[in-house]
């Protein structure tokens, strides 16, 4: 049975209606003083908790979820993590920070025998988990939404991207991939330079894994000559605050994203990949 976090309605009705496993009504709700409750159906003996931690709130749902599935008996209990949050602070970057990604990791193994989840931030983030955990790769199905084009350029913000703006062309069948160089002045600002490849009245897809204050996706398109078009596609549509009108502001026409995050954008879905690891 899947049991569904809140924010991951979506995700789960469609990992269900691709695995034909049922999934559970789960009801959610708070106390007075804000704690969270979650309360779900009659046990099974497999329970597949399916939730993205985009909010600490997630977070926590996901941790009730786990233990209430432990709690009727379940015995074979899965996590699928479509967005893996707190996976960019993979280290201390300066003294007296946490490893969160290692302390959210720690915390979510303890509930469970198995992790799942979708590109994450940092491959080695895995590593941190104290029960087998792997990620699945919903690149390829990017390029599902994406429009007809010609002479298209696949670029990844930053060099870390490359792999998937690579993933997508791949899918896609033709074009050019290029990559920009990155530095991020703070939370909210980076600076872009351009690499190899002018974009001059060529269809430019940018591709990068997330989307959170689009400040890399304003920054890169600032960076691009006169593009003919330019789409996004990112695999966690987080668009936090005004990001969705920053991008707009900056001319992007489309926005390609998968349902790991539940957004208008949310085209693709990463569903397929997760059920074809189960
Ligand atoms: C960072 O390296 C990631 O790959 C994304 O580029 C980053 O998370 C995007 O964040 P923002 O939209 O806030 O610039």
């Amino acid at each position: 049975m899947i049991l569904p976090g809140s924010d991951s309605q979506e995700f789960a009705a469609t990992l269900s209606s691709v695995t034909g496993e049922p999934i559970g009504q789960v009801e959610y709700g708070r106390f007075p003083d804000g704690e969270q409750i979650v309360q779900i159906p009659e046990p099974e003996n497999r329970a597949i908790v399916v939730s993205s931690t985009l909010s600490d709130k997630s977070h926590i749902e996901l941790l009730q979820l786990q233990d209430a599935a432990r709690e009727v008996g379940v015995r074979e209990l899965i996590t699928v993590i479509p967005y893996l949050g707190y996976a960019r602070q993979d280290k201390a970057f300066e003294p007296g920070q946490p490893v969160s990604a290692r302390a959210m990791a720690r915390a979510i193994s303890t509930g469970t025998d198995q992790v799942i989840t979708v590109n994450p931030h940092e491959q080695s983030v895995l590593e941190y988990f104290d029960v087998p955990a792997k990620s699945v790769d919903a690149s390829s199905y990017l390029s599902q939404g994406l429009p007809s084009m010609d002479d298209p350029l696949f670029i990844g913000p930053d060099e870390s991207a490359i792999d998937l703006a690579e993933g997508v062309r791949d899918a896609y069948g033709f074009g050019d991939v290029d990559y920009f160089e990155k530095v991020r002045l703070s939370g909210d600002d980076v600076e872009i330079t351009p690499h190899h490849t002018t974009a001059s009245n060529r269809n430019v897809v940018i591709v990068d894994d997330i989307v959170a204050t689009g400040s890399t996706m304003s920054r890169a398109i600032e960076a691009l000559q006169s593009p003919a078009k330019i789409v996004v596609a990112c695999i966690h549509p987080l668009l936090a605050g005004n990001a969705r009108t920053k991008l707009a502001r900056a001319g992007v026409e489309q926005i390609i994203a998968t349902d790991t995050i539940d957004r208008s954008v949310s085209s693709v879905s990463a569903a397929v990949p997760v059920a074809e690891s189960l």
